[in-house]
């Protein structure tokens, strides 16, 4: 398996990050089994008429600064939409599409973005490199540990745990997201998980792993 080709330092930081991932595994895969909702994928489809001026009608945006919401977790997808009905994640543009939604609304916005297919892009040759490696071994010098651990090595996520993918998504989105879990202004992550990662990345490094996620397929 790739993923055990990582020999010296990279390894055990990449085991490092797996163990904190299984130990968070259990305690979000729990808190999912009593957050999460069935959603229709046919009535998310005629809910989301409003989203698809950002998003886009099959959640591919266009626009690098609002995400691609096809083909993500619908855990993670219920989260956030919660959390901007409910304040716990800021966004002026985002923030009013989704105040009143109710719980069943939001799943079934969910389960139809989660359906559709994600669209490739090709990341930026010159950043690949670095990216890569920060994505698959972390820094051991600064104790960031491996994106995969958690994203997966194909960056798929993992519903259960709450855990996003990030194949396909915008880099600039990405990389806002990563500066914004950094100073702290985005604090939806549970037990601080992305906010610790964040804060330990230096600007280049962001940059390079963004471009890399975004290639990913
Ligand atoms: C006016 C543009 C706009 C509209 C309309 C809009 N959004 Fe958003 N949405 C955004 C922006 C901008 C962000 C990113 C905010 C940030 O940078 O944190 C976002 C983020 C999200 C996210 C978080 C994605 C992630 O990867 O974390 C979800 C989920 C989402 N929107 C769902 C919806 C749904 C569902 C609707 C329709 C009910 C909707 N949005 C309508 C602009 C919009
Ligand atoms: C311990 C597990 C874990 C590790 C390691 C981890 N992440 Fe995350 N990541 C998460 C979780 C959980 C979330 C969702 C947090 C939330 O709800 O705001 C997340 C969210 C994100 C997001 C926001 C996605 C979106 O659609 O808005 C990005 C970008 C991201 N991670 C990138 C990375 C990168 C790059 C690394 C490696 C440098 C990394 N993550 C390492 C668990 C992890």
């Amino acid at each position: 398996m790739a993923i055990f080709r990582a020999g010296g330092r990279n390894g055990v930081i990449w085991a490092a990050g797996l163990l904190a991932a299984m130990l968070m595994n259990v305690s979000v895969a729990s808190e999912d089994q009593h957050g999460a909702m069935a959603g229709d994928v046919a009535a998310g489809k005629s809910k989301s008429t409003i989203c698809a001026a950002c998003h886009s009608a099959d959640g591919n945006s266009v626009v690098s600064i609002w995400p691609k919401l096809a083909g993500q977790k619908v855990n993670y997808l219920q989260t956030q939409i919660k959390a901007f009905r409910d304040g716990d994640r800021k966004d002026p543009s985002m923030q009013p599409m989704v105040a009143n939604l109710s719980d069943q609304d939001i799943a079934d916005l969910a389960a139809y973005f989660a359906s559709q297919q994600v669209s490739s892009v090709d990341a930026d040759p010159a950043q690949v490199q670095l990216g890569a490696l920060i994505y698959r071994g972390g820094n051991s010098e600064t104790k960031v540990p491996a994106c995969m651990s958690c994203h997966g090595p194909e960056g798929l996520g993992n519903n259960q745990a709450g855990w996003p993918s990030l194949n396909g998504q915008h880099a600039d989105y990405v990389e806002k997201q990563l500066k914004a879990y950094a100073s702290g202004s985005r604090s939806s992550d549970p037990k601080s998980m992305m906010r610790d990662v964040s804060s330990r990345l230096s600007e280049q490094e962001i940059k390079a792993v963004a471009q890399f996620v975004t290639g990913l397929q």
